[in-house]
This record gives C-alpha cells, structure tokens and sequence, in this order.
C-alpha cells in the first residue's frame, strides 16, 4: 500500500489539508462533505481529464450524498477567460447553486484557477475544493489560494485569494499525464528545494529521472514536501509582500522566455527550469552564491529532460519582456537569488543588471563553455 500524506496549510481559521495518496479518487466524496458540509458539488473540469477521472470523482461525490453538477469547459489556457467564466456563473444560476454548493476542480492549473476564480466571486464566494491532477497543480497551483483568468492583455490579470477547503491529489492520475507535462511540474518541485531545503534537494538528486516515472512510493513523499514547502512560505506571508517573493525563483526570466515565444511551444515549468538556471548562474556572477550552485541545478534539471539554456532572442526583446513583468517595483525587479542551495533572497535589479551587455545566451555561442 502505499504512503498517504496529509500537509496542512496553516492559515489560520481558512487553514485546509492536502491529502496525497495513490488511488484515492473513489474517495474524494466522502473528504469534501467533512470538510464542507455542502449538499451540491459543482465539478469543473476539462474534456480529457473528465473523460478519464470524472465519473470516478462523481460518484464518489454521489455516494456521500452530494447533488452533483458535471460542468466542462474547453481545454488550453486560452479558455481561462471572462467568458468561460460568465458561462460557469450562468449554468450555477440555471441549476440553482446556492452557497451550501461546493465548487470541485478536477485537472491541471488551468481549470484550478478558472473554477476557483467562479468560487471565489459567485455569491461574494462559495467554497472551493481542488483535484489536481498534474504535477504543476498538486505543488504549485493547490496551494496558496490565488485563483484567477487571463484577460487578453495579459495573463493572469483578473484573480482574488480564495483558499480551498481541500485539495485532494491523486498520484494514479499521473499515470495519463504526458511525460513532458511531468517534467514540467517537476520543475516547480525542483525550485521548491533551491529556495528553501537543500536536504529535499539532496533527495531529488539521488532520485533525478526515477521522478519522471510517476511512481507513488517515490512520488508522494516528494509531492508532499514540496507542497509542504509552498505552505510554509505562503503561510509565512499569505498576501504575498515578501518572502513569498522567492517563490518567483526562476520566474523572472523564465515569464519573459515565456513570453518572447507568446507561451506557444514552451511550457511554464520549461520557461522556469530555464530561468532557475539562469539566476542560479547569475548569483554565483554577482558573489553571491558558491560556485557550482548552478551547475547542480543544471544538472538536476536535465536528468528531468527540462531545458537549461536561455533561448536566443536579442538582448532587447529580453529587456522589454523584463519590463512588463508585473512584479516589477518602480525601475527595479525583485529579482530572486540564491545564497546557497536552499537558501533564496530577493534582491533589486534592474532588467540591463539583470542581463547585462555582453552576454550571448550559451545556446547561442554553441553549447556549453
Ligand atoms: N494559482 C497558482 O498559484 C498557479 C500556479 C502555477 C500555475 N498556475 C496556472 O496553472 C496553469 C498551468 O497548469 P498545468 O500545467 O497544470 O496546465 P493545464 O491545466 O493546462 O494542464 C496541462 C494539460 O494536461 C492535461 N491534463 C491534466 N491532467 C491530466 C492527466 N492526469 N492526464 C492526462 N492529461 C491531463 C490538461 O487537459 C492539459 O491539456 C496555468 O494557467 C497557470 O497560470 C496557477
Ligand atoms: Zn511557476
């Protein structure tokens, strides 16, 4: 049998548990109304997680006594919009969810934020619980209660802060999860560790590509430890004013790789492998981190099959990307560093300190120096 491990958030009187576990699906039902109370489920997902997982979740939500409304919506971050949005609210309104209903996400960070983000509003909010099942929504999307949708100016530009009741992870859902999809949870795992625990860190060293194979005795206590680790920082400052800063680790440049390839092509945990990298490189240059911090990220990271090597786009277009980064404070970007491995500061940059004059990306100069 393998392991079940449960994370509490600590929020206070919003505090939640994560449950992890192997082949729990069929018992989420049960979960959600202790930890609810609610007499109608609302479960969102997307075409091909709801063809997979849905009927599991929905009668295990049936079977603990829930009214349940199966809700989809279209699959891509394309449709985390107001408008999906606007249809969620009109099939609550047409089936007459009141606040004892519950608001179940079942997929990936996508349906997380935009059925979170329906919770958080609808009524002035209704409780939320999450199924996440990629490896970028158990560790990183579950856990910290920012939900929200894109707006085509830009991504994640409408959201609130909305705490789960529950997040309920199944690693058996892994099983059906692309491998470059896993890689790329893996990566948030792996800034988990730089930022914050140099012994998890050892951890995932020891098993490096072993963790691609989505198995539970190896994968749970590593999921649980990451998330354990978002849940401290995020508890530490739940509004993010500053420590949940490091939690950006990897995030600055890899936004601005992102976006220089218009989040086509590359997904968010590549873009932050790339960037983790980058900024690793970046504190060893500016003395800040011991020599060979880097390279042990850079290893780490492609025994993961995630990419290292910032992509060769002109210095400028970097810059302007840097610019727009919506964290920025005044000219300056708090850009994250690391001391060592699992120790991380903010420290102010501004995006020409960022990426001085002079330095081509490594793909472009042929590989590795
Ligand atoms: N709220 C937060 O704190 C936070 C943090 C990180 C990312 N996000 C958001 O999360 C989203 C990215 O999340 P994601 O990487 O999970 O992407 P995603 O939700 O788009 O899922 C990736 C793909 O995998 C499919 N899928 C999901 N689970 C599956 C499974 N078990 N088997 C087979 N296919 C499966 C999905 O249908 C989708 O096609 C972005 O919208 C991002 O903004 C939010
Ligand atoms: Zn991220």
């Amino acid at each position: 049998m393998s392991p079940r491990r449960t994370v509490r958030v600590d929020l206070g009187d919003r505090s939640y548990p994560i449950v992890l576990g192997h082949e729990t699906l069929a018992d989420v039902g049960g979960a959600v109304a202790e930890r609810t109370g609610a007499s109608q489920a609302v479960l969102v997902s997307v075409p091909g997680v709801n063809r997979l997982y849905g009927a599991t979740a929905a009668r295990s939500l049936r079977e603990a006594g829930l009214r349940v409304l199966r809700l989809e919506v279209p699959d891509g971050d394309a449709t985390k919009n107001l408008r999906q949005v606007a249809k969620l609210y009109d099939a609550l309104v047409e089936k007459g969810a009141d606040r004892s209903a519950v608001v179940v996400s079942l997929g990936g960070g996508m349906v997380s934020d935009l059925a979170g983000f329906v919770a958080a509003t609808y009524l002035r909010g209704i409780q939320f619980v999450t199924v996440p099942t990629t490896i970028l929504a158990m560790v990183d999307a579950g856990v910290g209660g920012k939900v929200g949708v894109n707006l085509k100016q830009g991504k994640n530009l409408v959201g609130a802060f909305h705490q789960p009741r529950l997040v309920w992870v199944d690693t058996a859902t892994l099983a059906s999860l692309p491998r470059r999809d896993r890689a790329a949870g893996l990566a948030e795992v792996v800034k988990a560790g730089a930022i914050w625990d140099a012994s998890f860190f050892d951890r995932l060293e020891r098993a490096g590509e072993k963790l691609l194979e989505a198995d539970p005795d190896l994968l749970i206590p590593v999921l649980a430890r990451a998330c354990q680790i978002k849940a401290e920082v995020v508890s530490r400052d739940e509004r993010e004013s500053g420590l949940r800063m490091i939690l950006n680790f990897g995030h600055t440049l890899g936004h601005a790789v992102e976006a220089l390839h218009r989040y086509r092509g590359i997904l968010h945990g590549e873009a932050v492998a790339i960037g983790m990298v980058f900024a690793a490189r970046r504190s060893e240059a500016l003395g800040l981190a011991p020599e060979g911090t880097a390279e042990r990220i850079e290893d780490l990271l492609r025994r993961l099959e995630l990419p290292t090597e910032r992509p060769d786009f002109a210095r400028g277009a970097y810059l302007s990307a840097l610019k727009v980064d919506k964290k920025k404070k005044d000219a300056h970007v708090r850009f994250v560093v690391l001391r060592e491995i699992g120790r991380a500061e903010t420290c102010p940059l501004t995006p020409a300190e960022i990426l001085p004059a002079g330095r081509r990306s490594r793909a472009a100069r042929g590989g590795r120096s």
